[in-house]
């Protein structure tokens, strides 16, 4: 079991942190805002520890839980405690009303995040194709991935299989963007006739 690290205390900060508390992992907590933080690992409970921001995250795996309209900065400001780190970017790239996505054609929230990472740093797309009711309910599923560093790619794929999600290692990082899509996806199938109780997979047809 590990400590994993999670930077927000929104809905997939307290999806993600319940989940692994309850597959056994210690979550630590890091908030801009401590009595959220708090709030946070007191709901999550044993196993949920809060960090200081800004400083020296305790787990090696550091989950970005924030939205892509500040997760760029987020990264940035929080600057060289994150180097070494992997960091993984759930985010969603979508508009306001999911009829498009933010980022310039080609290129991706992981990427943008990995351009302002401390050097050493790994980034990898993981966790954005699952809502984040959907993935409190403990259902194995299928957890699509991608990233440039086959280590850091092998952690993150221990973790989500820990937590009885299947890991679907979809390529290099210049995925991350067909996976940002794949968000959109999946918010027009949950908006157009499949509800939200909803989540993507890939079907191994034997
Ligand atoms: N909700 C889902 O079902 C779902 C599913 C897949 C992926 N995602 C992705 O997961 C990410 C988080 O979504 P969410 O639903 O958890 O959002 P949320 O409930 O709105 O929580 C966002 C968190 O980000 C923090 N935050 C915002 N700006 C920040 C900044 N500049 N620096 C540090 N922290 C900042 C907020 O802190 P404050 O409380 O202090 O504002 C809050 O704790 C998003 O990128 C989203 O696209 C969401």
């Amino acid at each position: 079991m590990t400590t994993i690290s999670i930077i927000g205390s929104g809905n997939m900060a307290t999806a993600i942190g319940t989940r692994a508390i309850r597959h056994g992992h210690t979550v630590e907590i890091l908030s801009r805002d401590s009595a959220k933080a708090q709030a946070l690992a007191e709901r999550i409970g044993d196993g949920a520890t809060v960090g200081t921001y800004g400083h020296a995250p305790a787990g090696d795996i550091v989950i970005v839980a924030v939205p892509y309209s500040n997760v760029v900065a987020a990264v940035k400001n929080y600057g060289e405690p994150l180097a070494g780190r992997i960091l993984v970017d759930i985010s969603n790239t979508f508009n306001a009303d999911a009829s498009s996505l933010a980022t310039a054609p080609g290129s991706s929230a992981t990427k943008e995040i990995a351009a302002v990472a401390p050097e050493g740093t790994q980034v990898v797309k993981a966790l954005n194709t699952i809502f984040g009711h959907v993935l409190t309910r403990g259902t194995s599923l299928d957890a699509f991935l991608a990233g440039d560093n086959a280590d850091a790619k092998e952690r993150v794929a221990e973790f989500l299989t820990s937590m009885n999600l299947r890991p679907r290692d979809t390529g290099g990082l210049r995925m991350a963007s067909v996976l940002e899509s794949a968000g959109l996806l999946l918010m027009g199938l949950a908006q157009n006739g499949a509800g939200f109780d909803l989540a993507l997979g890939a079907a191994d047809v034997l």
